[in-house]
């Protein structure tokens, strides 16, 4: 099985990848020095699909396993669903010895590890990631939380799980839409860190629409390796991990301005990650014919690229709001062409909206 590693000292971990690697979860976790009891965190949806195999090799390798199911869906990433964790474990009597596994997508992911993180001050926890998102993405670099009623992600803890496994042959269950949120987060990769990943996209579009295990690899082994890179050096995203953030001030903007229920948050993603492009461009950033490229990528990809008709003062407004505001300026993840990036703050937001065609 490849590896990549995560190096945060003591707490640095591998990324374990390849097809039909869950089989190989009790293995791994049996060299981890974990205790005996195994709580796996997972959804209805997930479970049916992919519990029983993991079980299996988890009992095969001397484990004991309990379940525990969370509602599926954004809207239950939230404080009552961490309780349902927080009591299940408590009436399994699970002590600090237990693990968690985080079976599932982001929101598995994020609120599990959460779990994992405050249950008895901290216990050890893996990341099992199902979704291309969670598997290029939120699996690595210990982001965990969830939802407060007034906004995304506003509880959580930087905690890093021990491992993370991930299983490509997992997404041929995922649905084309979900598949194709988390291609916009590879997307994102390839614009502002790796230029030969972004040719590489370019000249595959058509075997990643058909989830082509090689080509699926390879872009996976890419964007891990760029994620543990960036977190390896911020982890708690001081500085150069807002990069991370390419498309998402647009992005939150779109999400919020159409009530979460519209765009889902790789789409949304996307469709700003054609704004900054623009507003870079703009800037003088890059050299012509750069920003056609990525929008040609976006749209080839089956993502959309354009922005949903609202006011300008409804832009201004959705965008002072969003996490990155700082005293008045917003942290401006920018494109320098393909391949490189600057963050600069921006405090015209007239020249944002105007570059983007908003407001005529
Ligand atoms: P998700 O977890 O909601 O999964 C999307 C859907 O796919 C769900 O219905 C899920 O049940 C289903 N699913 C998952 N795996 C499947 C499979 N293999 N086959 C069939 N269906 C499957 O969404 P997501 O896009 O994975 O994650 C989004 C979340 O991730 C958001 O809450 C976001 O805030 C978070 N996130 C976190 C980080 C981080 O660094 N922690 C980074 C990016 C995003
Ligand atoms: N997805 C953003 C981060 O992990 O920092």
């Amino acid at each position: 099985m490849e590896s990549i590693t995560v190096g945060l000292a003591e707490r640095s971990y591998q990324i374990f990848f390849g097809a039909g690697t869950l089989e190989g979860i009790g293995i791994a976790c049996a060299s981890l020095s974990l205790g005996k009891q195994a709580a796996v965190v997972t959804n209805p949806l997930v479970g049916s699909l992919y519990f029983q195999p993991v079980q299996r090799a988890l009992v095969e390798a001397g484990f004991q396993v309990h379940r525990i199911d969370i509602p599926d869906g954004e809207e239950y990433k939230n404080l009552d669903t961490l309780k349902l964790i927080y009591d299940r474990l408590i009436e399994e009597g699970l002590d600090r010895g237990a693990f968690i596994v985080a079976l599932g997508g982001g929101v598995v992911g994020d609120v599990a590890g959460y779990a994992a993180a405050s249950y008895l001050r901290g216990i050890s926890f893996v990341q099992v990631p199902t979704t291309l998102l969670a598997q290029v993405d939120s699996s690595v670099g210990g982001k965990t939380g969830v939802n407060h009623e007034k906004g995304k992600n506003l509880i959580g803890a930087f905690y890093q799980p021990l491992m993370v496994m991930v299983d490509v042959a997992t997404l041929s269950t995922l649905s084309d839409r979900e598949y194709l949120c988390g291609l916009a987060e590879v997307i994102k990769y390839g614009v502002v860190l790796d230029r030969q990943l972004f040719d590489f996209l370019e000249s595959h579009a058509e075997r990643l629409l058909a989830r082509d295990t090689e080509c699926l690899l390879k872009v996976i082994r890419s964007c891990c390796s760029l994620k543990a890179g960036v977190v390896a050096q911020d982890e708690r995203e001081t500085g150069l991990r807002a990069v991370l953030n390419y498309g998402h001030t647009f992005g939150h903007a779109v999400e919020s301005l159409t009530g979460y229920g519209r765009f889902k948050h790789g789409e949304a993603v996307a469709i700003g990650m054609v704004q900054a492009a623009k507003i870079s461009e703009a800037m003088g950033y890059g050299q012509r014919g750069e920003t056609e490229r990525i929008v040609a990528l976006v749209k080839s990809l089956g993502l959309p690229t354009e922005l949903p008709e609202f006011r300008a003062e409804e832009y201004a407004e959705a965008l002072m709001h969003d996490k990155k505001v700082k005293s008045g300026g917003i942290n401006f993840v920018f494109n320098k062409g393909i391949g490189d990036f600057l963050i600069a703050r921006v405090t015209d937001l007239s020249f944002l909206l105007k570059t983007c065609g908003i407001g005529g």
